[in-house]
């Protein structure tokens, strides 16, 4: 892909993937959002409407479809875990051509799923750290004062990885590429599971959680801290209930804003995935293992 002009498509344009849509389109990219027929008709028609503290208020045209027609520079894969497969039949292995297909979903175990089904080279997993939410079908209000994406994939040609990173920082999204897939995803894991189980159980926001349960936080990430380094990810819990400290004590994760709506939960990317890893490397988690029957 080239720096300045490419394409890119973004399956699953919601908060994430809206997000990133309209800053690539506003930085000159062509942009194709795949999406169901009632959402690309209003994207097409009204563009995707941004509303943010760090990029300002704007609106930005792309077009849109109900699948890939054409081969892309890269495909934004932003769906949730509990829409991915079905959301996948919009991009057919052939159609994706020698495009880059980059995940941003939080969790694990996609990116096998991924490469069952496109080849290995073909996806690169990408963590993010924004708080971005669609308020409506092409309407995203953008919270967080920051926007970072760690692009990975040892198996990706690293000269295009670099090309698309250079077009997102270009774009306002700070990007990094990274050469260690599992650590990269496991960091993510190791502070979002811990946070995701027990804001959503207790239906509290963080500064509860982080005093008056306290002590059960602190196990749980030791517990995921322990599955984290068995799978190549970092092993160090103090940096993760460190960070929860940065949090405003309202602030709430995802998961359980989704509970709170009564949409379905990523609870099986998020804590069924840790569940799987540590039966894997033999580790106990029964702190996560009670969290994650009691949400099932
Ligand atoms: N939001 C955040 O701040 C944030 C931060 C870090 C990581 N993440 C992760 O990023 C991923 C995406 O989260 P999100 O918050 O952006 O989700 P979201 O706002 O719910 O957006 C998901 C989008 O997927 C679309 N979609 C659902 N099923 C589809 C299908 N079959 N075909 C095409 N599009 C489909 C939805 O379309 P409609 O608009 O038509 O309903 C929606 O626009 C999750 O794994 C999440 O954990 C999110």
């Amino acid at each position: 892909m080239t720096d300045h002009v490419s394409t890119v498509a973004v399956l699953g344009p919601g908060g994430v993937g809206g997000l990133l849509a309209a800053l690539l389109a506003r930085a000159g990219h062509r942009v194709v959002c795949l999406a169901s027929e009632d959402t690309a008709k209003t994207l097409r028609t009204d563009g995707i409407r941004v509303r943010s503290g760090q990029f300002g208020d704007f609106t930005a045209a792309v077009e849109a479809d109900t699948e890939l027609r054409e081969p892309v520079d890269a495909c934004l894969v932003t769906v949730k875990h509990t829409a991915l497969d079905t959301a996948l039949d919009r991009i057919a292995p052939a159609a994706l051509g020698d495009g880059l297909l980059i995940p941003l979903l939080n969790g694990v175990d996609h990116p096998a799923l991924l490469r069952a089904r496109y080849g290995a080279d073909r996806v690169a997993p990408a963590v993010i750290r924004v708080e971005s939410t669609r308020t409506a079908p092409g309407v995203v209000q953008h919270g967080s004062p920051f926007t970072e994406i760690d692009l990975t994939g040892a198996s990706a040609p690293r000269d295009r990885l670099d090309a698309l990173a250079r077009a997102l920082t270009a774009a306002g999204v700070s990007t990094r590429v990274l050469a260690d897939e599992a650590a990269a995803l496991w960091a993510k894991l190791l502070f979002l599971a811990p946070l995701a189980l027990m804001t959503t159980h207790y239906a509290e926001p963080i500064g509860e959680i982080r005093t008056r349960h306290r002590d059960e936080l602190a196990a749980l990430v030791a517990e995921t801290a322990a599955v984290s380094a068995a799978c190549g990810g970092p092993s160090d819990p103090a940096a993760a209930l460190a960070r929860y400290e940065t949090f405003p004590a309202q602030a709430k994760s995802s998961m359980q804003r989704d509970a709170e709506a009564g949409r379905a939960l990523e609870l099986d990317a998020i804590g069924g995935a840790l569940l799987r890893a540590a039966a894997r490397h033999d580790i106990p988690v029964p702190i996560a293992t009670r969290l994650v029957r009691a949400l099932s």
